[in-house]
């Protein structure tokens, strides 16, 4: 006998191992949908393990091709091709019809969420809205044109994704290709101090074309977060959700009242402290979290770092 707990549905004692989580679940009356028969090819039977993942055998080749080319995390099992050894606990994926209609619609392997580990960098123009406010419009948008084309520039070279455009600001996500968080941070950091060389480059022009110049404040933070596409259909967007990017976009707000171009949290400085040269330290409270959060400015990267 192995005991499967569909979660919020049913737990069972099946009758061997022989049987895949599909027929397990079938013969005890749950709807498990399989579109396609159970011959590995729509993924709608699937289930994630939420316990005892060390009991659920190996994937079959059927199951490790569909995986592969929808990205699942090792814990998003195909029901109809999945026997398990020992008691787990599984949750059905696909319960209505429109679970169905957004999973036939999933086109990108990031379209199921993943646990990562990332740096996140936000970005902001301290003093945008007064420049926008006194210019024309066909200005402001050059304006922004030609800072995102320069500000993107050091986040690409470093391997960062530029996750979205919020107004005046960025928010870059680094960490997709390392395996190392340290790395992580180390290429959002670098990326942070490309970013304020490329604004005085920027400065100039501003300051002979418009006679003003811009100044602005970036934050860095490390933690986990959860990537994958998000939105309609006919917009999705590979984003990256979860606290450690609300506190980056608070650290990115705390340079202001700071005094500073570039932040970076407590967790990044433990992992690459001996690697950047800092400037002041200080306990502050970050809007909307509780505690106090030691922030550390960032004046460029350790000598042996910028080589
Ligand atoms: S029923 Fe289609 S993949 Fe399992």
């Amino acid at each position: 006998m192995v005991r499967v707990d569909f979660q919020r549905e049913k737990v069972i004692e099946a009758a061997g191992e022989d049987q895949t989580l599909l027929e397990i679940s079938r013969a005890a009356g749950i709807p498990h949908v399989a579109a396609c028969g159970g011959n590995a090819r729509c993924s709608t039977c699937r289930v994630v393990v939420v316990d005892h993942l060390e009991n659920v055998e190996p994937r079959t080749p059927a199951e490790q091709q569909l995986a592969k080319r929808k990205g699942f995390d090792d814990n998003i099992r195909l029901a109809c091709q999945t026997k398990v050894c020992g008691p787990v606990t599984v949750r059905r994926l696909v319960i209505d019809e429109e679970d169905m209609r957004m999973i036939q619609s999933d086109r990108s392997p990031n379209a199921t969420g993943k646990d990562r580990r990332l740096a996140i960098l936000f970005s902001d123009i301290r003093n945008f809205t007064p420049f926008a406010e006194s210019h024309l419009p066909y200005d402001v948008i050059h304006i922004l044109g030609r800072y995102f084309r320069k500000m993107g520039g050091p986040v690409l070279e470093h391997g960062g994704y530029i996750d979205k455009y919020m107004g005046d600001g960025i928010m870059a996500i680094f960490g997709l290709s390392r395996e190392d968080p340290a790395d992580a941070c180390l290429d959002a950091v670098s990326a942070g101090l490309g970013m304020l060389a490329a604004l005085d480059d920027l400065n100039h022009y501003l300051k002979r074309q418009f006679d003003t110049t811009f100044r602005i404040g970036i934050g860095i933070h490390v933690g986990p977060v959860i990537i994958g596409e998000m939105g309609h259909p006919e917009k999705m967007q590979f984003t990256a959700i979860g606290d450690p990017v609300n506190i980056a976009s608070r650290i990115e707000s705390a340079t202001k009242e700071f005094g500073a171009s570039l932040l970076v949290s407590e967790d990044v400085c433990k992992l690459i402290g001996e690697r950047i040269e800092v400037g002041r330290r200080k306990q502050v409270n970050l809007k909307g979290k509780t505690g106090s959060h030691q922030l550390t400015e960032v004046l460029g990267l350790a000598p042996e770092q910028s080589t």
